[in-house]
């Protein structure tokens, strides 16, 4: 699902290499403004969510390709009908996005967590997790590696999902549109907790969802040009194509076997599998073996 339209603003971007690390420096607030604040001199920021708004930053930065790190602790206690987000996004119609979406539930009941990625517009490649931790009590990372052959979604390091360029077999894959990033926390008791059945409870409000240790290890794109840290693609012909830049970084074996470990146990939706939803048959990159 597309997340919010935020009032984007579109702007120069002159910032040169990437990395960060620093929120007053390479974020800026996008909505709910009173209810973002920066913590412990840039290394955090913690977005609210109270009965008038919410609120999201973006990062100053638009890139294309990278691997961007996020430690976030999400809003504890009763969270439901809250969501928080975390995501990269092209601007315009048909436009590329790659989500992490963390749906609140009732104290005691668990976090979803939604992935989805669009190319050219297209989505409804959503598959959900459990997680197997409390992502409330500590900062945990998630992070996108995105590169021009795979799109992978890890949680503190372990991946729990490959979406891999198959353009070979008609299959769109986001590669040629800079994103920026973005995160948010939002009510939507409409539909995120359980249905939608399960409404905020505003007498908890303020929520509090924290960010952290932002790192964009990324190509940023700057006035239509591409500038990718030292060596990113050097280490293509210096190590052969495993090598450990995030530019040619694929899942090893052992990662791999991690990964179907993950799905197994913690996947609770999954497109490719969700026949009534698609009659004329699952996605064309569903069919593929690894
Ligand atoms: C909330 O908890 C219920 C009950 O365990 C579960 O069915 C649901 O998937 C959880 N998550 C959301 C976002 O509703």
């Amino acid at each position: 699902m597309r997340t919010v339209a935020l009032g984007i603003v579109a702007m120069a971007c002159l910032v040169g290499m990437a990395q960060g690390g620093n929120f007053n420096q390479d974020a800026e607030m996008t909505w709910g403004h009173g209810n973002g604040k920066v913590v412990d001199g840039g290394r955090g920021l913690d977005l609210t969510l109270d009965r008038t708004t919410g609120s999201g930053f973006q990062s100053k930065s638009e890139y294309l390709f990278g691997k961007i790190d996020m430690q976030i602790k999400l809003v504890p206690g009763n969270s439901a009908g809250t969501v928080t987000t975390f995501y990269l996004s092209s601007q315009g119609s048909a436009h590329d996005e790659i989500d992490f979406e963390f749906l609140g539930n009732v104290t005691g009941e668990p976090y979803t967590l939604h992935t989805n990625v669009f190319a050219k517009g297209q989505g409804q490649r959503e598959q959900q997790f459990r997680l197997w931790f409390d992502p409330t009590t500590s900062f945990h990372t998630y992070s996108i590696i995105w590169n021009p052959q795979h799109v992978i979604f890890a949680v503190d390091g372990t991946p729990i999902r490959d979406f891999k360029n198959n353009e070979a077999r008609g299959v769109s894959f986001p590669k040629s549109q800079p994103m920026r990033l973005y995160a948010s926390l939002w009510n939507a008791d409409d539909w995120a907790t359980q249905g939608g059945r399960v409404k905020a409870d505003w007498s908890k409000a303020p929520f509090v969802a924290s960010f952290r240790d932002f790192n964009a290890d990324a190509c940023v794109w700057s006035a239509g040009a591409q500038r990718c840290p030292a060596g990113t693609m050097e280490a293509s012909s210096a190590t052969g194509a495993s090598g450990s830049s995030w530019w040619n970084q694929q899942l090893s074996d052992m990662s791999y076997r991690r990964m179907r470990w993950v799905q197994r146990k913690f996947m609770i939706y999954n497109y490719c599998t969700d026949a009534k939803r698609f009659p004329q048959g699952v996605p064309a990159e569903c069919k593929l073996r690894r």
